[in-house]
């Protein structure tokens, strides 16, 4: 027979959004966070070029939110992207107050430009690890609270849904389940990059909050929106690492194979055009001059400034034996963010009772069809805080006991041999990225779609108690999710590039959400 444990509030996942959440929900309630792998382990962590605000003196509130919604290419909610501009400054200076160390120049704060963005207004924390500080920030002041406890290395499987309302999660801890009863559910598990082979995300982004969301009725909107960095190391036998966009706003150059600045060609903002025109700019450029990467050039820049600058850049990239201030780096594009996801209203909740999302894993239309640089951590301040509120207020007025029943999963149990297991990850990774990633078509999204279908098929029934089979479920769900949102959507709009259907076409404006239904989904 399994444990069962009951809280308050669960919180499932340890990133900026999940540890904002707990710091607002521990002053009124019982708190569990629960994480798959260390505290740390998070894109959050990872986080270089840092967090966008318009705190500046040259910024306005304004002229961010204008930037946000010209990023999102007409697909933003302006409510939620009001909100995000204008509740951000107090976000951030709240967590400077809590002993967040930003980079300054003299007394005060400084800023840096990053794609897309009219000022500067990036702040950033040594240099180029502005996420390990903030969570460093945010674990330090959840553990100065009482009634929050933190559980790692402990996987969220699936969420309980009786009665139409969320109660909680089955969790997996070394092969035990236990099951978590709750009043209220907070889903803060980030993104899903992993389900492409070339990835700047940690091996924790696997999408499992949206397939967890989806596996009980809740809405998933604007899924085919995916978006690729345009700058990740380029080289066989090492991962797809993040060069920040920062080092393009600091003066860093975009060169093809033969040393030519090519972007010109493309934008007149050159290296600063949107993310997604960078993408596919690099990728054309590729495909001109038959190579896999293109080179990011800081060797004009001063090599003090570069070392002192970009920090972890520098000795990560030294360690794989590149030296950023002695040659040109080799890059190309990889999937580094998802603007759809779990949706949600402005105060992180779901179309399920009792369930709430907040940062990388929810869609409150912040981001649009397109995320302008350095929003997300401050998304999941903003909105971590905002769905701490929407939970408190919602458990406030329940009037219901819960009436819990008793999982016995033993007969539902499946296992998958270690081999088939990567067999079929690789697979589906692959296919992402050739058929479903920067550029994509009809033709492809359908390739893609006979491969992805048996292997969901295949998943889809399965009860594991194995992490890396739960993950591959997942993975394969989102995987497929984002598929057939790409190919329903028959137009180009923001990081969705269909070379079928270049323009935007009418009725690009209408978003996609995808639902389950039966042993299968309808996208509406
Ligand atoms: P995450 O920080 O990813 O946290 C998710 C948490 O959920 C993790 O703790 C994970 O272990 C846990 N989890 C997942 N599934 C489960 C499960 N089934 N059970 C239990 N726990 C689970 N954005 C910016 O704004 N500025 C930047 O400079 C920037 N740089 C970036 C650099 C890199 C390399 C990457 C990958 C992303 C970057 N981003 C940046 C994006 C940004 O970091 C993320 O969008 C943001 O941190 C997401 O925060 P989150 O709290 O939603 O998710
Ligand atoms: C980067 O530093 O380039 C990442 C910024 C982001 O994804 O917002």
């Amino acid at each position: 027979m399994s444990e069962r444990i009951y809280t308050d509030y669960l919180i499932i996942g340890s990133g900026v959004a999940g540890l904002r959440a707990a710091i607002e929900l521990g002053k009124k309630g019982r708190v569990l966070v629960v994480t798959k792998d260390l505290p740390t382990e998070s894109s959050t962590e990872y986080a270089q070029g840092g967090v966008a605000v318009a705190l500046s003196d040259e910024d306005e509130i304004g002229v961010h939110f204008e930037d946000t919604i010209k990023a999102g290419d007409g697909l933003c909610n302006e409510k939620s992207v009001k909100i995000l501009v204008s509740e951000g400054p107090e976000r951030i200076i709240e967590l400077i107050n809590w002993g967040a160390e930003f980079d300054k120049e003299g007394s005060k704060l400084a800023f840096t430009l990053e794609a897309a963005h009219s000022r500067k207004r990036v702040l950033h924390a040594h240099g180029d690890s502005t996420g390990r500080e903030i969570e460093r920030v945010l674990i330090n002041k959840v553990s100065t609270l009482e009634k929050v406890k933190k559980a790692s290395f402990t996987m969220a499987v699936d969420l309980i849904f009786e009665e139409g309302r969320c109660v909680g999660a089955l969790l997996l801890k070394d092969k035990d389940i236990i099951e978590c009863f709750s009043k209220a559910t907070i889903l803060a598990t980030g993104g899903a990059g992993q389900i492409y082979s070339r990835t700047t995300n940690p091996k924790v982004c696997t999408g499992d909050g949206m397939a967890m969301a989806f596996r009980i009725g809740a809405y998933l909107k604007d899924m085919e929106f995916v978006q690729f960095h345009p700058t990740a190391l380029f080289a066989s036998g090492v991962p797809a690492f993040l060069l920040s966009e920062a080092m393009r706003g600091e003066g860093a150059l975009l060169r093809n194979i033969y040393g030519e600045e090519f972007m010109k060609n493309y934008h007149p903002l050159k290296e600063l055009a949107p993310r997604d025109v960078v993408s596919r700019s690099i990728i054309s450029e590729m495909v001109r001059t038959n190579s896999s990467y293109v080179y990011l050039d800081m060797t004009h820049l001063d090599e003090n400034f570069l070392r002192n600058r970009f920090p972890t850049i520098y000795s990560t990239c030294l360690k794989f034996n590149f030296d950023i201030t002695k040659r040109p780096i080799p890059v190309s594009p990889a999937a580094h963010f998802i603007m759809g996801g779990v949706e949600t209203d402005i105060d992180g909740k779901t179309n399920i009772e009792g369930l709430f999302a907040a940062g990388e894993v929810a869609c409150t239309g912040v981001h649009g069809a397109n995320r302008l640089a350095s929003n997300s951590l401050l998304e999941g301040l903003v909105y971590g805080y905002r769905a701490a509120k929407g939970a408190i207020e919602y458990v406030e007025d329940l009037r219901i006991n819960n009436t819990f029943h008793r999982y016995n999963l033993e007969n539902h149990k499946k296992s998958l041999e270690l081999y088939e297991l990567g067999k079929m990850k690789e697979e589906l990774r692959q296919t992402m990225w050739e058929k479903v990633g920067v550029i994509r078509c009809g033709k492809s999204l359908n390739e893609a779609k006979d491969k992805i279908i048996p292997l969901y098929e295949r998943l889809v029934d399965g009860f594991y108690n194995d992490p890396l089979a739960i993950e591959l479920k997942n993975m394969v769900t989102v995987g497929l999710l984002i598929t057939y949102s790409a190919l329903e959507r028959k137009n180009s709009v923001g990081a969705h590039y269909r070379t079928d259907f270049k323009e935007k076409l009418p009725g690009w404006e209408k978003h996609l959400r995808v639902i389950k239904k039966d042993n299968w989904f309808e996208i509406i």
